[in-house]
């Protein structure tokens, strides 16, 4: 008997890959040869209920026992979040509202259900301080709002729920940094980017199969997905623009102090992700982050 899911935050851009995944579609982007557990995605023992904000309001926290109880889920898997990591600044508030006090509630209803808990959490929770990616036992010690949010949900969550922290998420159907660079290098319009920042790339395709795996899994914790290899914003900007033809020289580098309007958030110097429990649980290392955004840039290309 099939499994039900259901996937909040499922029109995000994580959220509609695992949503494909589900129904034994391969998104756009998605890997043909790679898969966590090295045998391809069992959608057969899902049944998928994906909720946007239209059906349930994260900052209405007290509509969320009625909605998820009426869906009786086996496990409920939380990507809706307030992303906005400069405007968070400005509302903390909401932020708090829909990253901590939503994640809470979501918890202790899954608890009054039987239902697993899965929930995505963020690189943000570091301080950037170390020399070395961070793993599942580094210290968090945000330095922007978003990020101790995202953090004070974390600590909300039973010991029994699923954290699953990432990092730098690009999706083919969103707009981010491989869209922006893409769309400069058909104008030929040369960027900037950052070489104080680093973190782990990550698609949201092999995010979301990573997803899928530990839905199945359910070995509660922290996990850290992220895909393989640690790399600039100037890093993953250059290699979209020679992916699309440019030369070496179309992406500038610079550094966060030279950024004109300064951003109103901190970021981490370095916010990169060791995969320590990933590779405990036994699961196939993912995809080096080139190839997987050569997937998502010839993916968009195909749109
Ligand atoms: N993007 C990144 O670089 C990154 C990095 C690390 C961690 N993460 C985490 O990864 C997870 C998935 O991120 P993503 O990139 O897929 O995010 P996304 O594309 O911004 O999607 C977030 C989803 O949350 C929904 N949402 C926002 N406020 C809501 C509310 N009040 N009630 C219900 N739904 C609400 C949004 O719905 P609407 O479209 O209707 O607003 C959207 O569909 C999040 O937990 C995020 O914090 C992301």
């Amino acid at each position: 008997m099939s499994q039900r899911v259901v996937v909040i935050g499922a029109a995000g851009q994580v959220g509609v890959d695992l949503m494909d995944y589900l129904r034994g579609i391969t998104p756009p982007g998605g890997s043909s040869k790679w898969s966590p557990a090295g045998t391809a995605a069992n959608s057969a023992s899902w049944t998928a209920v994906g909720i946007t904000r239209a059906q349930l309001d994260l900052t209405v926290t007290d509509s969320i026992e009625g909605v998820l109880g009426g869906l009786r889920p086996d496990v409920v898997v939380n990507l809706a979040a307030y992303t906005a990591v400069d405007r968070a600044e400005s509302e903390p508030a909401t932020a708090q509202r829909i990253n901590t006090v939503a994640v809470g509630e979501l918890s202790r209803v899954c608890e009054s259900l039987g239902a697993h808990f899965l929930t995505v959490s963020t690189d943000y929770v570091f301080d950037g301080r170390s020399a070395e990616p961070y793993d599942e036992t580094a210290l968090p010690h945000p330095q922007s709002v978003y990020g101790a949010s995202k953090r004070d949900g974390e600590l909300l969550c039973r010991p029994d729920d699923t954290i699953v922290r990432t990092s730098w998420v690009m999706g083919v159907r969103a707009r981010n940094i491989a869209h922006i660079v893409a769309q400069r290098a058909a104008s030929n319009e040369p960027v900037r980017f950052v070489t104080d920042q680093i973190g782990t790339p990550t698609m949201a395709a092999d995010l979301a199969l990573c997803v899928m795996a530990l839905m199945e899994r359910r070995p509660g914790g922290v996990v850290h997905v992220a895909n393989t290899g640690v790399a600039s914003w100037f890093d993953v900007a250059s290699f979209v623009a020679m992916h699309e033809g440019r030369s070496a020289d179309f992406v500038s580098p610079i550094v966060t102090a030279d950024l004109d309007p300064q951003p109103a958030a901190a970021r981490p110097a370095m916010s990169a992700l060791a995969m320590r429990r990933w590779e405990e649980l036994g699961y196939v290392a993912t995809p080096h982050w080139h190839d997987a955004m050569s997937r998502l840039l010839e993916a968009r290309r195909d749109a």
